[in-house]
């Protein structure tokens, strides 16, 4: 009988309990991390939103700058707050959660003024308001906006349903192998999308053409940076962090810009 090996992961994952254990925020992204020393660390910021910060990290890049920075206020905003970040949000007196859409105008009034707000992994998910409607609601309430987004190499912005299932599918992160992962809402995020994109989406109550958890946009760099210009942003720092997984026409970029 031939012994089987143990697989690479297998024998990983001690070592990377061991190191999890030593630094809780040892998982998340090393880009988005280095926005946040940026915003804290460089920029001084003493409060902050980080819009759209639940799915699939917890809060994690919330908590990582309240531990490592101790800022005056902070604010979590997220269409769904899981149980495990409502709890752990009880440990920090200076952070307040809020459930809800944060393009709508009541949410912003909310979040206030804050010295920087985090928008990471969430502008290309927003329509109704678009992406340069919710950076105009922002703008006057913050001081410096960080990006991290996976930006549109593909010429003009453009929103992906208008490129076709074939293009569309082609274009974003959708596993054909598995056509019906579960999103945010905890509702699947593909299945028939394009026979139902006038359909109410039980959750959000309003067309699934219109929902944020599905990709809806690409973005150019271009369009970005111009819409924060007109907004009387400068740029202070840009970083590549290379292709979105294997989409041949996004690549995974941070930005922070300032006023
Ligand atoms: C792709 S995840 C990104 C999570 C995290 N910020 C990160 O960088 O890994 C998008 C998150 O933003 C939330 N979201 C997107 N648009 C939203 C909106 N307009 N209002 C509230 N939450 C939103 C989703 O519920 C989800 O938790």
């Amino acid at each position: 009988m031939i012994a089987q090996r143990p697989d690479l992961r297998s024998l990983l994952r001690p070592v990377v309990r061991k190191v999890r254990r030593q630094d809780p925020y040892a998982g998340l992204d090393p880009g988005r991390k280095e926005l946040v020393d940026v915003a804290l660390g460089r920029l001084g910021s003493r409060s902050f939103a980080d819009l759209g910060g639940v799915w699939g990290v917890d809060g994690g890049y919330t908590f990582y700058a309240l531990e490592r920075y101790r800022p005056e206020r902070a604010v979590l905003v997220d269409a769904t707050v899981t149980p495990w970040v409502g709890e752990r949000a009880r440990r920090f007196r200076r952070l307040e959660l809020v459930e809800g859409n944060f393009g709508s105008p009541d949410v912003a009034a909310r979040v206030g003024t804050v010295d920087a707000i985090f928008l990471f992994d969430t502008l290309l998910h927003q329509v109704a308001p678009d992406w340069d409607a919710v950076l105009e609601l922002y703008a006057p309430r913050a001081r410096a906006i960080v990006v991290y987004n996976p930006q549109w190499t593909g010429g003009e912005t453009v929103r992906l349903l208008d490129l076709g299932p074939e293009e569309y599918f082609r274009n974003v992160p959708h596993d054909p192998h598995d056509p019906t992962p579960l999103g945010p809402d905890g509702r699947p995020l593909y299945a028939r999308l394009f026979e139902r994109l006038d359909e109410i989406h039980p959750v959000h109550g309003k067309p699934w053409r219109d929902v944020h958890s599905i990709w809806q946009w690409g973005i150019t760099e271009a369009d970005l940076v111009g819409a924060m210009s007109r907004l009387g942003y400068s740029l202070e720092l840009e970083r590549s962090y290379g292709r979105f997984k294997a989409l041949e026409r996004f690549e995974r970029r941070g930005f922070v810009f300032v006023r």
